[in-house]
């Protein structure tokens, strides 16, 4: 699958490299330093380019930036009509400390607003990207780490499902879009246990029904 990463820091990274390991075609692009960009895509066997250029014939996007830089990367990325993009991004504050939007509407909701034309699905956002090594190197276990995916397009969750499941999880239907509003609060719980509750950052979750 073409990928483009939109934001090659410590999410579009790991996850671009590991796509990558995967035998995807991947292209990292939105960083302040064009030879991390070099540096990403030759370790990676993929490509680096502008925003603009990443997106073109990308069969899957990854917005993996911080939420103030959102209204740069998307005029960077233009309308990305009929493209399916996988939403990390939680709605955050300079300081990374509170939610920005929230309750009524959600950071997921305002993306699809913002491009109604693409297809968005959020997921990656409630897991730490020091899980995403660990994950992989355990792929072959059973049972896998769940990871949220929610969106209003069934497509793009199947196209986020198998990236899902290529970096190691079992994707977690979580219903709609709408569903935001109350997964990016749980993306802080997940934050709070990766970073700030003893034990490491590589956090996984599973729910299970009992029956
Ligand atoms: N990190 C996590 O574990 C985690 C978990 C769940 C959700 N999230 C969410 O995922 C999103 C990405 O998080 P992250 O931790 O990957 O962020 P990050 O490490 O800060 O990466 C963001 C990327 O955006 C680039 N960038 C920032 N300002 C820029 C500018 N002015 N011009 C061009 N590029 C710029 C950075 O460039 P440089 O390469 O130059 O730094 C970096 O490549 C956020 O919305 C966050 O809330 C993160």
């Amino acid at each position: 699958m073409k990928i483009a990463i939109l934001g090659s820091g410590l999410m579009g990274a790991k996850l671009g490299r590991l796509w990558a390991a995967c035998g995807h075609d991947v292209t990292f692009a939105y960083s302040r330093s064009t030879a991390k960009l070099e540096r990403l895509a030759s370790e990676a066997g993929g490509a680096h380019a502008s925003v603009s250029e990443a997106v073109v014939g990308a069969e899957a996007i990854l917005l993996s930036v911080h939420w103030s830089r959102i209204d740069d990367v998307l005029d960077q990325a233009g309308d990305m009509s009929g493209q399916v993009v996988l939403n990390c991004c939680v709605p955050l504050n300079e300081s990374n400390t509170e939610l920005v939007l929230g309750t009524t509407t959600s950071g997921a909701e305002e993306l699809a607003r913002l491009r109604p034309e693409a297809r968005w699905v959020a997921c990656f956002n409630t897991s730490p990207s020091e899980a995403f090594d660990p994950v992989f190197a355990r792929k072959d276990r059973e049972p896998r780490p769940h990871l949220m995916v929610y969106g209003d397009d069934d497509g793009a969750k199947q196209v986020a499902g198998t990236l899902i499941a290529d970096i190691g999880y079992a994707p977690l239907e979580c219903g709609p879009l709408r569903t935001a509003r109350f997964a990016e609060p749980f993306a802080m719980v997940t934050a709070e246990l990766a970073y700030g509750q003893p034990g490491g950052t590589a956090l996984t979750y599973r729910f299970d029904k009992l029956r």
